[in-house]
């Protein structure tokens, strides 16, 4: 199992190119089932969760290539099954959003519950719910959703109970191709959701309310394929920021948008940190001083996002005075919690609060991943800490940071990989 080897106290320092985003790239892959024709998807980070979703397309039947390096190709036309089984939606929950599609464009669909993760349960009750709203036949047995629709789905009215990412992916997928208007309300707003609805909106799909917490979809007979580039991963640019707020250094994000993340650039600010913002890259400069400690709650998009809030909080352990973070969307995302603690952080929680008061200095010691964001607040710390870190079970970062250590390398972090 491989593990990271982290030598504390180098000030990060110079630009590092950001990927393509895995929240996007993942709805942006399943809706290539709704394409008629060949499609094109390029930006595509590489990344554990886009393999396995790829294979699990390619097991449906569909011809589909990957470059490894940042190019899908798709043809759905050899699509020989409507089946996603359990052994890889186990391990990449996402692979949920295939059944959307696949009930839109063939009617029925046979895929595994995703089951919890160690940030939550993470039902999809809004998920089936939305699709039934549709005219969809759902069934759950033996840890299977089985789907059905007799003819196509059919528009209609969808109200979220909250506001969720996947389930707001999965019924635009539907609606997409479903006979008549559908209106969906309480739709999750986040960056992703754009993509995924602009490239739909350019195979042919009719989309009106893009952005906005309500989107209006005018059902078509078909989607064609289409080439398009996947949006700049918001979350990795807020990640390799903070690394330059951790260490008092200055770097650069290339190949990403500020628009993306300004919520998370204004905490920055409010750290002492100077921001400067470029068309397609961000600037942030600690100048060597130490961060000022910064309260927030984690809400769904424009507001601060829970998956920035492990790597903020790691910040928050060695910054000036006190903080307090709470996290409103996951019931158990503060896994780093006790790791950081290990490391000499000052944290105490209290249900879904925690309270931080920084401290001078993070002491070394063998640490363990959890989940995948909490994996990177602990590379966060371990290098800003005095002695070498051993980040251990690092395959959860490896599905959501492309060439992280090659990255964090060309920062001037000193960072390896060991295999024991
Ligand atoms: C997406 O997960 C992201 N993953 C998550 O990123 C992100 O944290 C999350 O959205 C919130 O922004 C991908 O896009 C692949 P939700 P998703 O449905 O869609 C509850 C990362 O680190 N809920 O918006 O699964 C749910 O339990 C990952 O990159 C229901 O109760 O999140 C959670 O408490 C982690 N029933 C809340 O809603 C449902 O049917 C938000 O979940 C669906 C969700």
């Amino acid at each position: 199992m491989d593990k990271f080897l982290i030598q504390g106290g180098n000030v990060l320092k110079g630009a590092v190119r950001i990927s393509g985003a895995k929240n996007a790239a993942l709805p942006l892959l399943a809706a290539t089932i709704l394409a008629e024709t060949p499609i094109t998807i390029t930006n595509v980070p590489n990344l554990k969760d886009v393999n396995t979703l790829v294979k699990l397309i390619s097991g449906l039947g569909v011809t589909i290539s990957y470059d490894n390096h940042d190019v899908v190709k798709a043809d759905t036309s050899t699509l020989s099954n409507q089946f996603a089984p359990y052994e890889l939606v186990k391990t990449m929950r996402a692979s949920i959003l295939v059944l959307g599609p696949l009930l839109a464009r063939y009617g029925e669909a046979k895929v595994s519950l995703p089951g919890g993760c160690a940030i939550g349960s993470r039902p999809v009750d809004q998920h089936l719910k939305a699709l039934e709203a549709l005219g969809a036949h759902i069934e759950v047995d033996a840890g299977y959703v089985h789907a059905k629709v007799d003819g196509r789905l059919k528009g209609g009215e969808v109200i979220f109970d909250m506001v969720t990412v996947g389930g707001t992916e999965n019924i635009l997928m539907a609606a997409v191709l479903a006979e008549g208007v559908t209106t969906i309300r309480n739709a999750a707003r986040e960056p992703e959701i754009t993509d995924l609805a602009n490239m739909l909106v350019k195979m042919g799909a009719k989309i009106s309310g893009i952005d906005t917490d309500t989107l209006i979809v005018t059902g078509v007979e078909r989607l064609s394929g289409c080439e398009y580039a996947v949006v700049a991963d918001r979350i990795e640019t807020g990640s390799y920021l903070a690394a330059a707020a951790m260490t008092g250094g200055c770097v650069r994000t290339t190949h990403t948008d500020p628009v993306l993340l300004e919520s998370v650039l204004e905490k920055f600010e409010e750290m002492g940190a100077e921001v400067t913002r470029g068309d397609d890259w961000i600037e942030l400069d600690m100048q060597g001083k130490r961060p000022k400690a910064v309260s927030f709650r984690t809400l769904p998009h424009p507001e601060f996002p829970t998956d920035m809030q492990a790597q903020i909080m790691a910040v928050n352990t060695i910054a000036r005075g006190f903080s307090t973070i709470s996290e409103t969307i996951f019931e158990n995302r503060f896994m780093h919690v006790p790791e950081l603690s290990r490391m000499g952080a000052n944290i105490e929680v209290e249900g879904n609060d925690a309270t931080v008061t920084g401290v001078e200095k993070l002491s070394a010691a063998p640490v363990m991943a959890t989940d995948l964001r909490a994996s990177f607040s602990l590379v966060l710390a371990a290098l800003a800490a005095e002695g070498e870190t051993l980040v251990d079970r690092i395959y959860h970062i490896d599905r959501g940071y492309e060439k992280i250590e090659e990255k964090l390398q060309g920062l001037g972090a000193q960072i390896k990989r060991v295999s024991e």
